[in-house]
């Protein structure tokens, strides 16, 4: 494959010594990747991770890699919403204005399961955890603006080997349907994308921006592969890396550039997308921003619907962000 997509390199000499921002999944892949970015231009990250003993170690290497970073880990589970409730909760009481929400964690075609709450794994984790934390943090992200709220979706959201990407509204958390982890991932990063799109139309007017990203074939703990370190290293990564799978500082320049580009403020609810397998062979350039090649992608009716569901789902007010911005 060509090279990826890389951000301008002014935009990462960029001073954040004044910004704060939430990562979520800051200990492992794409996520440290971002995190490690973020603390090296100055800026405070608070890391949610779902494993704190984890997220604590992680936090410890950063630091002696960069004994200037300013973390905080917090633990944050995102299948289960009274966490991501007592997360919101402590990152308000910490800070009264946050620069940056990225979305980032998720999981990938698990066993079929359901969160906490009873709600597809999947689709729980990836979207309906994100959507009530993005909610719970509004406020303060209206308090730091300009800020920007960044949500990780994926190639997979057009299609997700062979499964087509779409929102499933007579059964999204398979009660009655035969159980496809392939097609609830991709069903959760339509979401993801939707999400987004919608979030920017009802934050129109003010100076929160919104992006979703998809970050390219990377090689983290998601796409891991089941054999020795020596096989993996010698013969898997090179042969990988001519299949187009890139490496998590290049996966996260999709997410960088979203952050922190100036343009994007004109953007939102685009979204980003670095270079991709994807099946529509035109997409698979990539853009910043980029047309979707998945028709529901573009399709505001299904995002508000989405909208509704999701809001129904987490108890929150359908109308809240809306409310909140009047
Ligand atoms: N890698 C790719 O090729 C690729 C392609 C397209 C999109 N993406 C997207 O990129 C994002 C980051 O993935 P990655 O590739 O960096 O994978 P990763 O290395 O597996 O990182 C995923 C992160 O999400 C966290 N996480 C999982 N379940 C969680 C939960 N219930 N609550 C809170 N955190 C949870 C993980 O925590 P633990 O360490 O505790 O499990 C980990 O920190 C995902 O949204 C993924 O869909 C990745």
């Amino acid at each position: 494959m060509n090279q990826p997509l890389m951000v301008r390199p002014a935009l990462l000499a960029l001073d954040l010594s004044d910004k704060i921002y939430v990562v979520t999944g800051a200990n492992s892949g794409l996520g440290l990747a971002t995190t490690r970015q973020l603390a090296k231009q100055g800026a405070r990250v608070i890391m949610g991770c779902r494993r704190l003993p984890e997220g604590n170690r992680v936090a410890d290497a950063l630091r002696a890699e960069l004994p200037k970073a300013k973390l905080e880990v917090l633990q944050l589970d995102l299948g289960e919403l009274d966490s991501v409730r007592r997360f919101a909760q402590e990152v308000r009481q910490r800070h009264d204005a946050l620069h940056g929400l990225v979305n980032n964690a998720g999981v990938m075609n698990t066993p079929a399961g359901h969160t906490k709450d009873g709600f597809e794994t999947q689709f729980g984790t990836n979207h309906l955890g994100h959507f009530l934390l993005t909610e719970l943090l509004l406020d303060v992200l209206m308090a730091g603006s300009p800020s920007r709220v960044i949500i990780l979706s994926s190639f997979f959201h057009e299609d997700s080997l062979g499964r087509k990407g779409a929102i499933h509204f007579d059964d999204p958390n398979y009660h009655q349907r035969r159980y496809d982890g392939w097609e609830a991932y991709a069903q959760s990063k339509l979401a993801n994308l939707l999400h987004a799109r919608e979030l920017a139309r009802r934050l129109r007017g003010t100076r929160v921006t919104v992006a979703s990203v998809n970050p390219g074939w990377v090689r983290t703990n998601l796409v891991k592969l089941p054999i020795p370190k020596w096989v993996e290293n010698y013969i898997a990564i090179p042969l990988l890396r001519m299949a187009g799978m890139i490496e998590p500082w290049e996966g996260v320049q999709t997410t960088l550039h979203a952050l922190l580009a100036p343009e994007v403020a004109e953007q939102s609810g685009e979204y980003f997308s670095q270079k991709a397998r994807y099946k529509d062979k035109q997409s698979r350039a990539g853009g910043w921003p980029l047309r979707s090649p998945n028709p529901l992608a573009h399709d505001d009716v299904t995002a508000e619907r989405l909208w509704q569901l999701s809001a129904e789902l987490v108890k929150v007010p359908a109308s809240r962000s809306a409310q909140n911005i009047e």
